[in-house]
């Protein structure tokens, strides 16, 4: 019998798991010649057992290295050094990482440094700027350029790869995996079952989805958001905000002082995935600095502001549906109300629209693994967005 492929999936964080889910479910459907395994670093606890339990995923391997207040140092030091453990134990022929996170880095690192090849999902995404986002963009730039397979979501990010002379060979265009999982979860007759959630009038309320985490963005620059989300709110009588607030406790604190209290300031725990994706699906605006949400929202056909000066994802922004606007609390104020008050603008801004994946990413990411290792013929035919 011809020897399987074994390959490890390394994630920690939410983002990571969300996007890696339909792979390992994917991954169980060749038993003949693929052998999973999953190791989770669990640079985040709560938000990525969320994940982990909605699809189902018993990883083989649990690091448990989140601590509170936890800096890059820790991340990278813990992640690397129970990663050498769990590597030299099972010596996979593939390390699968996914996207930016410090945990990203540190699997391809550690995989490096025991010479096994590793396959960079979501690979090639940059804003050219090293500090925006911090420590984001090195983060990815690195995992590229230890990588030996790249799944670059789409042509503008293949082309990133190809002007940093990696082998054309070396890239296979498979889409975002992220429309996997959104595939998996959104349907228009969703129930909530969430006390609060399920209470919500979308008819008679607008819903201005919101979220924040980014490093860069902690301090000041949430602030003045969250100021000028109190004023939008109080000006325009059917406008909500429901804001699941990201567990980072420096997140936590600002948010409260800001927006604790408001009748019409909805702060809630981090939502699992499925009720998340679904009130996208249900909102009238989403205003983040999230990779992940800048891709859900656009295929959902709702308007996106970017709490942001920088972006790796510009298809939707070409497209129209996601608007770069940064922290400043005029220019967030002055967008959103622009779309909560001009119709025109709000409609431009909501057709759906999908560069970043067709649902089959997962299928063309392992396809593209089993051509590599001999076990199919031919490579994955490449995704196209429509136009
Ligand atoms: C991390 C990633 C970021 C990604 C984000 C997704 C890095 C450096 N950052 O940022 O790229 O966009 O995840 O959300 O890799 N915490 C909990 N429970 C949890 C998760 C977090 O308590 O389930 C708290 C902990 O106190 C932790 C803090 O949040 O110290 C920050 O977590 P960390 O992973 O360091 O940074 P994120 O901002 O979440
Ligand atoms: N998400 C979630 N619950 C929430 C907020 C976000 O499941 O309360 C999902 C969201 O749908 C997206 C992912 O988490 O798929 C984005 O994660 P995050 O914004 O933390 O990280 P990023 O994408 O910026 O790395």
């Amino acid at each position: 019998m011809q020897k399987k492929i074994k390959v490890m999936m390394v994630f920690g964080t939410r983002p990571e798991a969300i996007k890696m889910a339909p792979l390992v479910l994917q991954m169980r459907k060749y038993p003949e010649h693929i052998l999973p395994i999953v190791a989770v670093t669990a640079q985040h606890r709560e938000m990525l057992d969320q994940v982990l339990e909605l699809f189902k995923i018993h990883p083989d391997y649990d690091l448990d290295i989140m601590a509170q207040g936890q800096t890059l140092f820790d991340i990278t030091g813990r992640a690397m050094k129970g990663l050498d453990t769990v590597l030299t134990k099972e010596n996979p022929d593939l390390v699968l990482v996914h996207g930016d996170t410090t945990t990203t880095f540190a699997g391809a690192l550690a995989a490096y440094y025991h010479q096994i090849s590793v396959g960079h999902v979501e690979a090639g995404l940059r804003t050219h700027n090293k500090y925006s986002p911090y420590p984001e963009e090195m983060n990815r730039r690195l995992t590229g350029a230890i990588a030996d397979l790249h799944f670059a979501p789409t042509e503008t990010s293949k082309n990133n790869l190809l002007a940093e002379s990696v082998g054309e060979e070396d890239i296979f265009v498979t889409g975002n995996t992220v429309i996997d999982a959104l595939h998996h979860t959104v349907r228009d007759d969703f129930e909530f079952k969430d006390e609060f959630l399920k209470h919500i009038d979308f008819k008679k309320n607008r819903i201005i989805l919101v979220t924040t985490h980014r490093r860069e963005n902690l301090g000041e620059p949430m602030r003045h958001v969250y100021k000028a989300l109190k004023t939008l709110v109080e000006e325009i009588p059917d406008a909500h905000v429901v804001f699941p607030v990201h567990k980072n406790p420096k997140v936590r604190e600002v948010v409260k002082e800001e927006l604790g209290g408001l009748d019409k300031v909805h702060l809630i725990d981090p939502l699992d995935y499925e009720p998340f994706a679904n009130l996208i699906n249900r909102a009238c605006l989403v205003l983040t600095d999230s990779g992940g949400i800048q891709e859900e929202a656009p295929s959902l056909g709702k308007p996106v502001l970017v709490l942001r000066d920088t972006t790796e994802r510009p298809e939707a922004v070409m497209a129209g549906t996601v608007k770069l606007i940064g922290t400043d609390r005029d220019r967030v104020y002055n967008e959103a109300k622009k779309l909560l008050t001009d119709k025109e603008e709000y409609k431009k801004m909501s057709e759906a629209y999908n560069p970043y994946g067709d649902g089959k990413a997962a299928k063309r990411i392992i396809d593209a693994i089993l051509y590599r290792y001999k076990k199919l013929d031919t490579p994955p035919e490449a995704f196209k967005a429509a136009k």
